[in-house]
Parts: structure tokens; sequence; C-alpha cells
């Protein structure tokens, strides 16, 4: 064999904002196969991953929880981490970008980028929120079309009329954090200078590193010229501040590929036998692999390599870029139930057969792959079960029965022995090309074959017969060996079911090499089923539970954020016990007033009986003159999550009706209702 490889392996960094759900798995999944064959093969494959948790998103879904970004970080990476363990995704290390590997290394490749001459600073007139005392990112601006005048659309394209447009140029602009009307205002900002490296993107990305249609599409981007790339953020912003510039933030973006090495730098401090330096050095003789969707290749194919090189690092040795998932031949759809995540799946049904199913219908390309339940259900019953599984159990029984369990010596099929040998380069080659469902074909005519063989046979007629006892052993003893080569090859995919296989066949973890010997002379264990066949009604529980998770996520987000009425009322059902855990109260208004700084929010200090709230609420364009407040009673809900607003905390809501602006209602009880009496 030659030396072994020294490989390292990424997946794209999810965001620690939300669920893992099936469309992530596709890419999880396939980078843990390609792994696991690395390292069945004996090469050194290091596999790391991390949480991307940086970015407005987050800090603004934090204050929404009413928790510490650090909090919800720490809550979304758990759950990660259980879902990608749980389907079997075996990452050397699980880090976040959040962390001071990643602050260091990120200083270090912005500063190297700097004093190369890399990074210019200009002024950038933006949109920003007087309220929330924050920049606006496009999606985070809404307001009326300036094209078909629809409402309601997002700062940079129009969803109705497909529109693309500069967010100064919507008509009607409202933040969709406070509901404030922005205002421009200037900043400056920092940019990669990525036209220095337009000459070097040009070669790399022909080099090879590239499937063919996303280098293609990426000769388009370089044909036109490549801009300067914005970098830096404002405060307030969840992220590393850049050195030297205070109030300016690095741009997500800038450190989540970072967070690569960050992680792998985070696991060379455990195992001292990985040199980091050797890995990420210029002229580094270890190979690079990053997974990703079709969505993120400019980040990765593009702006990375040129940071790397900029900052004297080397570059990835391929970027593996697989399509998107699509469920039933659709985009995946809440209300439809196909959009799964990854803990709804895990409820129901066993992680395998979906590592089954995507190895079998992935290939090299960008394509989309469809996740078809049915044939999902059909493809895995009859693969797995019907086909594979099926060698081991049609034939360990007879060498328990007739034979104590012991396999006998001898070879009962030579040319089936020596086409599963010579089957080995060429689905190795289809691993490594990244052909998961080629490698699944061509195991799969194997196990065609065997079972062909092995009905052809007929042990099952041949042990009732006289006289015929050995032949019936040296068939099966055949079997259970071309049984254990399916196993190796399917290691990758299948480690569970290849644990299972392994101590049914009393054995030492299998290799792939092992594929060359055979077992003779060998006591076997006693077999337990492998693996169950799929039931559909599995399947519908799953697609019905996703339904269920939709309408929780619903029920969750309804109240708009910041003391802002709510826009769209529940339209779900909820059950008793959900309506009477909300403590609704009479309280008193004590004190109104006007926050300074926030044209929408008054405070107000209510009473309800046995203690006093702070309470932020939206509702000033319809009580310009707040002490008339004072005195009146109203409604609460007082068990609502306090909330840490820019102002300080938000202890409660009270209740309005009304569309907005001049037109808001608040409630109150008839007269003779005390403060803090609950409603029911
Ligand atoms: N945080 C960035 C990646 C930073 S990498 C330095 C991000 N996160 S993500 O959570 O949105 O996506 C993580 C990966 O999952 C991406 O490669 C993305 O393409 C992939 N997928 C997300 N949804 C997907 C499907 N529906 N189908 C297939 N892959 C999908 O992007
Ligand atoms: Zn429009």
């Amino acid at each position: 064999m030659s030396e072994p490889r020294q490989i390292l392996v990424t997946s794209a960094l999810p965001y620690a904002n939300g669920s893992i759900h099936l469309g992530h798995m596709l890419e999880y999944i396939q980078t843990d196969m390609w792994v696991r064959f690395q390292k069945l093969r004996g090469n050194q494959c290091i596999y790391v991953c991390a949480d991307d948790a940086h970015g407005s998103a987050i800090m603004l879904r934090a204050e929404k929880e009413g928790i510490t970004p650090e909090q919800l970080i720490a809550n979304v990476q758990a759950e990660h981490s259980a879902d990608f363990a749980d389907f079997l995704v075996d990452f050397d290390n699980y880090h976040s970008t959040h962390s001071e590997e990643n602050r260091e290394l990120s200083s270090l490749i912005y500063t190297r980028l700097r004093d190369a001459g890399h990074i210019a600073t200009r002024s950038v007139t933006q949109y920003f929120d007087p309220e929330k005392g924050m920049f606006l990112a496009d999606r985070f601006i809404k307001g009326t079309c300036p094209k078909c005048a629809a409402e309601d659309q997002y700062g940079d394209n129009c969803e109705k009329c497909g529109a693309t447009y500069a967010p100064t140029e919507l008509k009607n602009p409202k933040s969709a954090i406070s509901g404030a009307t922005p205002v421009l205002r200037d900043s400056q900002h920092f940019f990669f200078k990525l036209p220095d490296f337009q000459a070097m993107l040009q070669q790399w990305t022909r080099s090879g590193t590239l499937q063919d249609a996303v280098a293609n599409k990426l000769a388009e981007w370089l044909d036109s010229g490549l801009q300067e790339w914005d970098i830096s953020r404002d405060a307030p912003y969840f992220g590393f501040e850049i050195p030297g510039e205070p109030g300016k933030y690095f741009y997500v973006w800038l450190d989540a590929p970072i967070g690569y090495m960050a992680s792998f730098k985070n696991l060379c401090a455990r195992r001292p036998e990985l040199d980091f330096d050797a890995f990420w050095k210029e002229d580094s003789t270890a190979e690079l692999y990053h997974f990703i969707g079709k969505d993120i290749v400019n980040f990765h194919a593009l702006f990375w390599p040129a940071m790397l090189e900029g900052a004297g690092l080397r570059k990835p040795t391929a970027v593996n870029v697989h399509g998107y998932l699509t469920v039933n031949g659709a985009k995946m759809s809440k209300s439809r139930g196909t959009f799964i995540k990854a803990r709804t799946y895990l409820d129901h049904l066993q992680p395998e057969y979906l590592r089954y199913y995507y190895a079998a219908k992935l290939g090299r390309g960008v394509d989309d792959l469809d996740l078809n339940l049915e044939d999902f259900v059909q493809k895995v019953n009859s693969d797995l079960v019907g086909k594979v599984v099926n060698i081991a159990s049609r034939c360990a029984g007879f060498i328990h029965k007739g034979n104590d369990g012991v396999m006998v010596a001898g070879d009962a099929a030579p040319e089936l022995t020596e086409a599963f040998l010579a089957a080995a380069p060429s689905i190795a080659e289809a691993y490594e090309a990244r052909d998961f469902g080629r490698a699944m074909r061509e195991i799969m005519a194997l196990a065609d074959r065997a079972n062909a063989w092995i009905a052809d046979k007929a042990p099952w007629s041949l042990a009732k017969q006289e006289g015929k006892q050995e032949e019936v052993q040296a068939i099966c003893a055949q079997g259970v060996n071309l049984f254990r080569q399916l196993v190796i090859y399917l290691k990758p995919v299948l480690p569970v079911l290849a644990a299972d296989a392994e101590a049914f066949l009393n054995v030492a973890p299998l290799t792939w090499n092992d594929h060359q010997s055979r077992l003779e002379n060998h006591q076997l264990n006693p077999f337990k089923a492998l693996m169950s066949r799929i039931e559909p009604a599995k399947v519908e529980a799953m697609i019905a539970a996703s339904k269920e998770d939709l309408l929780a996520a619903e029920a969750k987000t309804a109240p708009a954020g910041n003391g802002e009425l709510a826009k769209d009322p529940l339209s779900a059902e909820i059950e008793f016990d959900t309506f009477a855990a909300v403590d609704l109260r009479v309280a008193l208004i004590v004190k109104a007033e006007a926050v300074p700084g926030a044209d929408k929010l008054l405070q107000l200090t209510l009473d309800i009986g046995d203690e006093r709230r702070n309470v932020f609420s939206g509702i000033k364009s319809a009580y310009p003159d707040p002490s008339q407040l004072e005195g009146r009673l109203t409604m609460m809900v007082a068990n609502l999550k306090p909330r840490k607003m820019r102002f300080g905390v938000s202890e409660g809501m009270v209740m309005a009706a009304g569309p907005g602006g001049e037109e808001i209602y608040l409630l109150s009880p008839d007269s003779g209702a005390k403060p803090g009496q609950r409603i029911k």
C-alpha cells in the first residue's frame, strides 16, 4: 500500500439559530460517509465542524427569547451535537465560531491581509433603525415595492414581481425589527480587496479543485469582474471586534470559514500527534476538502481561497458542492409536513435508512436530490433488508443447527469469490470520487448475484435430504463470507449494521483490506435480526409530527417582537392547556412615559396587586400624551418571559386591539375589577 494520506475534511458550519433538518443532513451524512471510507482505508482523516454562532440574526433571536447570545448558542450547539451523533455523523471535533481559537485566527488572518495591503476602508451610507439603534441589513427592512407597489417586501427584492433594487428605493420603508422608519446614516466600513486575487482565482478555480458546473458558474462572476467585499459590521453585533477598530465587528462570513481552522486547532490541543501548521502552511502536503451546498459557493471558492492566499496559508485541495434536498419532488414544505427536522426523523426511523437512501441517490454533480418517501421505503426495504441482510439470515441458521455455528473451510463458488474481490477497486474509486450512487449500485449488483446463487443452491431443500449436510455447510459458509464482504463495502454508509454484523461474525472491527480474506473454520455468534423493514406508518407519523412542529413554532412566534402589536393573529388552534398557561391579569397603569430615543415605545409601570411590573409597549402612536393613561386599568400577560431590550427589561405585555398607528385600543375591564385579579 502507498503511504497513508493526511486529510482534513469539513462540512459547512450550521447556523446556531435553528434546528438541523433533513436538507442539512444530506451534507453531513455524505461528508461522514466519505470520511469513514478514508478511515476504513487506513488514511489519517480528520473531520471537523462547528456551529456558526455569529451575526445579527443570532443576536436578535437571543434578544427575542430573553437570553444572552452565549446562552442561545450553547443551547443550540447541544441540540445540533445530539442530532449529528444520533445520525451517526462522527466528527473528530465539533466546535463553535465563538471561540478563543477563532478569535485569534481571525485576528491573525485579518492583520496579515491588512498589512499586505488587501484591506480598504470607505464610508457607506445605510439605513439605520433609530429606535433599535442599529444599522439594518436588507432583510431587516420592509416596505412597498418601487416597481409594482406590493406591500411588505424585503429591502433587496420583491417577492411579487421579482424586481431587485436598493433598500433606499423601497417606498415607505420600515424596520422589520422595531417597525420604526429607518434613517440614512454613514459609517466607515472595511473591505477585503478581492480583485487583488483575480488572476489566482482564475487559475485556482480551473485547476481541478471544483466540479465543472461550479467552475463554469464562477467563471461568469470572474469574467464580469470581482467586487471588493464588505467584511465589517457596526455595533451592536454578535461577533468579534476588529483589532484596533472599536465598535466595528467582523461580518459573520469573515470568521465563519476560519472556524474550520479554529475547530481543527482546538482538536490539535487534545491530539498531540496532529500538527496544526503542517496542515495549514502554504506548502502543506496534507489534503483539505470542504463539503458545502450550492448556495454558499462564492464564500468557499472565491473569498476563502483569496483570504488564505493573502494570509500566506494553503488553499483547499477541493471544494465539493452538492445540490439541495427536495421531498416528494418539491421544496421542503412546513404545511405539507415535509420540512422534517433531524430530531423528528429520529423519533420515528433509524438513521441508517436515510444514510443508505442518500448514498444510493448521491452522485458527483450539483443536482438537487429528491427524497421520495414512497421510493425511500421501497428501496431501503428491498436493498438492505431484502438483499443484504437476507443473505446472512438465510445462511446463519443452517450453520448453527448443522455445525454448531462453525463456518467450514473451502470455496463453494470460486467465480463469486473472484467477482466480489474484483469489484473492490471500482467501489473504492466510486467512494473516493463521491459517486456514492455508483458504489451502492455495484454493491447491490453483487448482493443480487449472491442471492441468486443461494436461491439456485437452495440449501433449505438440501437440508431436508440425506447426506447433503456437507454441501449445505459449504453453501452457507460461502454465503456468510459474501455477506461479510458486502458489509465491508457498506461500512462507510452503515456503521451500526457493520458493528452488529461484526458481533455476529465474531470478528474485530473490519477494515477495507479485510475484503481480501475469508472466514474459514470460524465460530459465529448467534444471529440476531440485523435490520428491520421500514413500516410506512412510521413515515406517515413522521410527516404528521412535522406538521405539529409547525403549529408549535407558529404559536411561539406569533406575538410580534419589541412591544409592537402582533401583525398576524394566531390561525392555528391551540389546546385548552396552552390557553390556561397564560397568566392574564388586571393591571393598574401607575405610570406611563415616553422612552427617550424610541419613537414608538411607552414605558409603563403596572400594579398587579402584589407586585409592580415594568413593561415597554409599542403604543405611543395612539397615546401621544402618555399621562392620560395613568390611573387606568388594563389587562396584561403576567407570565411572559422577561425580555431584555435596549432600554431595559420588559416584564410582560399589555393587551390592545387595532391595526396600529393611531388606531390602537388598549383593553380595559369593567369598572369594579381590582389590580392583580386573574382573567379567566
Ligand atoms: N453558516 C453557513 C455556513 C458557514 S460555512 C463557513 C450556512 N449555514 S446553514 O445552516 O444555512 O447551512 C449549512 C449547510 O447545509 C450549507 O452547506 C447548506 O448548503 C446546507 N443546506 C441547508 N439547507 C439545505 C437543503 N435543503 N438541502 C441541502 N443542503 C442544504 O450556510
Ligand atoms: Zn414588486
